[in-house]
């Protein structure tokens, strides 16, 4: 059993350690915001932040982040969506996508023209 802080919420995850956080997010805990591509730490669609610092979640073990505060695009402020949203349309898209499937709430952001 893995204790991992995901948006600010205890999770307790039963994976193997070396397990890639990024399908812990998306298979075990359905959130599907952080998304997969290359799978080798190239392209950035699966980062997420740790501690405040962006990490490549398809290469890193889910051991590693044990006790430690991970936060996927579904738990970024609506100010950081924003910044986010006006600098890159692919994460634009992504933000319209993010659920949290735990509370249902959908990210979405409004940019004045
Ligand atoms: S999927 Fe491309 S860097 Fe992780």
């Amino acid at each position: 059993m893995i204790k991992l802080n995901v948006n600010g919420r205890a999770r307790d995850v039963d994976v193997e350690p070396e397990m890639p956080l990024l399908w812990v997010l998306r298979d075990e805990l359905k959130l599907a915001g952080t998304k997969y591509a290359c799978g080798v730490a190239q392209c950035g669609a699966c980062t997420v932040l740790v501690d405040g610092q962006p990490v490549r979640s398809c290469v890193t073990p889910a051991a590693s982040v044990a006790n430690r505060k991970v936060v996927t695009i579904e738990g970024l402020s609506p100010i950081a969506l924003a910044a986010c949203s006006r600098t890159s349309p692919a994460c634009a898209a992504e933000v319209a996508n993010a659920t949290d499937p735990s509370s249902g709430a959908t990210a979405r952001v409004t940019l004045a023209p």
